[in-house]
C-alpha cells in the first residue's frame, strides 16, 4: 500500500511541500536538523494520529503556522487509489478525511495505513515499560483480526465499571462485574495467544537473517498467573484490589517478555543488538501482516546508522527490499546508504533546511 504523493506543510521546519515518491525505496539524506525525521513524523501524524516524537502536537506545529495539513494519496490494495486529508488547527480542532468522507474515529485511518518506525529511540521497544510491549502485540492483532478494536473496547469499559464498583467498596456487585470482565478478557488474551504463537517463527527467522549470533527468547504473560483461571485471581486478589481500588489482574497487565538466557534482554544486549532484535520484531511483524492479508506495511527507517555496523545495516535494507514494503530511510549522509545497498527501485531525496528536493541520479 505505498504512498505515491505527500503534502505536507506546517509541521516543525519543513518549508511546504510536494512529493512524488516511490513504491519502493525512499532515501531520505541531509545535514542534522534539516527535517529528516519530520517528514517522518508527518507520515506518522496521519497514519497513528500521533508523533513518536512528542505527545503534544504544538512542538510539531511550525512557529509560523496556524494549522498542520498533511495530505495522502496511497495505492491501497483493496481501496484502490484514495486520499487521506489531516488538518489540525492551532486551537486543537482536527478533520479526518478518506477521499471526501469524515473519518470519526483514528482507528479508521490506521486500519488503512499500517505503518513501522525504526529509529534510534527504537530500543524503548525492550527497556521501556510493558505498555510498550503490550501495544506491540497489539498493532500485530488490530490489523489482522477485524474485531479487535471492538473486543478491546468492551474490556475497557469492563475493567472501567469493575474499578468503579472496587473504588466504591460495592463488594456484593462484583461478582456480577466479575463475569462480564473475565468474558471479555479471555477473548482478547485468546486473539493475543493465537496472534503470538505464529508471531514467534516469523521473528525466529528474521532474527537469523539479521544475526544468527543473536538468540532471544519471546514469552507471553497474560496479566495473570498463566496457570491459574483469571476468575480464581480475582477471587483471591479481590481484598487487595478493593484496598487499591483498582483491577490488579487482566489483559491490561499483560507484558511480552524478551529474554537472553532468562535474563531480560535489555540487560544483557549491546544498543546495537538491540536494536537489531527491535527490527526484527517490527519487519517480522510486518512479514506477517503481509502473509495474513495480503496488504502490505510501510516502514519508516530513521537514521538507518545510528547503532548499526555496515553489516547489519545491510542485512535490514534486504529484507525490507525482500518484503517488497514501501521503505522511507534517512540518513545525515548519502553514502552510508547507498554505499551498502543499491536496491532496484528507489527515489533519492535531499533536505536543506526544510526543503526538499528529488535527486537526480
Ligand atoms: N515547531 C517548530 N517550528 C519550526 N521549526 C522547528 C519546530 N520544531 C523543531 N524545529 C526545527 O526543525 C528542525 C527539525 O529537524 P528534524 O528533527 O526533522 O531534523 P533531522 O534532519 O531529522 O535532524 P537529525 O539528523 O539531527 O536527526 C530542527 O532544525 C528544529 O530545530
Ligand atoms: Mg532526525
Amino acid at each position: 500500500m505505498p504512498i505515491r504523493h505527500l503534502s505536507i506543510s506546517g509541521v516543525r521546519n519543513l518549508q511546504p511541500l510536494e512529493l512524488s515518491l516511490h513504491s519502493g525505496v525512499n532515501f531520505i539524506y541531509g545535514a542534522n536538523g534539516s527535517g529528516k525525521t519530520s517528514i517522518l513524523e508527518a507520515i506518522v501524524l496521519i497514519a497513528a494520529g500521533k508523533s513518536f516524537r512528542t505527545s503534544q502536537l504544538k512542538h510539531v506545529l511550525n512557529h509560523d503556522a496556524d494549522r498542520i495539513e498533511i495530505r495522502m494519496t496511497v495505492e491501497d490494495e483493496e481501496l484502490g487509489e484514495c486520499t487521506f486529508d489531516s488538518l489540525r488547527l492551532k486551537s486543537g480542532d482536527q478533520l479526518l478525511k478518506l477521499n471526501d468522507s469524515v473519518l470519526t474515529s483514528q482507528a479508521e485511518a490506521s486500519h488503512w495505513l499500517p505503518v513501522q518506525i525504526i529509529d534510534p529511540t527504537t530500543f524503548k521497544l525492550l527497556s521501556g515499560s510493558p505498555e510498550e510491549r503490550r501495544q506491540f502485540i497489539d498493532w500485530g492483532v488490530f490489523h489482522v483480526e477485524q474485531n479487535f478494536m471492538d473486543q478491546w473496547r468492551t474490556f475497557r469499559k469492563q475493567l472501567k465499571q469493575r474499578n468503579a464498583v472496587l473504588k466504591q467498596k460495592e463488594e456484593e456487585w462484583l461478582p456480577v462485574w466479575n463475569k462480564g470482565f473475565v468474558e471479555s478478557a479471555q477473548v482478547i488474551d485468546e486473539q493475543r495467544r493465537a496472534y503470538l504463537k505464529r508471531f514467534k517463527p516469523e521473528f525466529e527467522r528474521i532474527l537469523k537473517a539479521l544475526d544468527p549470533d543473536v538468540d532471544v527468547t519471546l514469552a507471553y504473560y497474560p496479566g495473570w498467573d498463566k496457570d491459574s483461571e483469571l476468575s480464581d485471581v480475582l477471587a483471591k486478589q479481590q481484598e487487595r484490589d478493593m484496598v487499591l481500588g483498582y483491577t490488579q489482574a487482566g489483559p491490561h497487565r499483560a507484558e511480552l517478555r524478551i529474554k537472553v538466557d532468562k535474563q531480560p534482554a535489555a540487560e544483557i544486549l549491546s544498543r546495537g543488538q538491540q536494536k537489531t532484535v527491535v527490527a526484527a520484531l517490527k519487519i517480522a511483524q510486518g512479514a506477517m501482516f503481509q502473509q495474513e492479508t495480503g496488504r502490505r506495511t510501510i516502514y519508516l527507517v530513521d537514521d538507518l546508522a545510528s547503532e548499526l555496523d555496515e553489516k547489519h545495516r545491510f542485512a535490514l535494507c534486504k529484507l525490507l527490499e525482500d518484503l517488497k514494503c514501501q521503505v522511507f530511510i534517512t540518513s545525515i549522509d548519502k553514502e552510508k546508504l547507498t554505499d551498502i545497498w543499491q536496491p532496484v527501485a528507489s527515489k533519492v531525496f535531499h533536505v536543506e533546511q526544510g526543503q526538499v528536493s528529488e535527486d537526480s541520479r
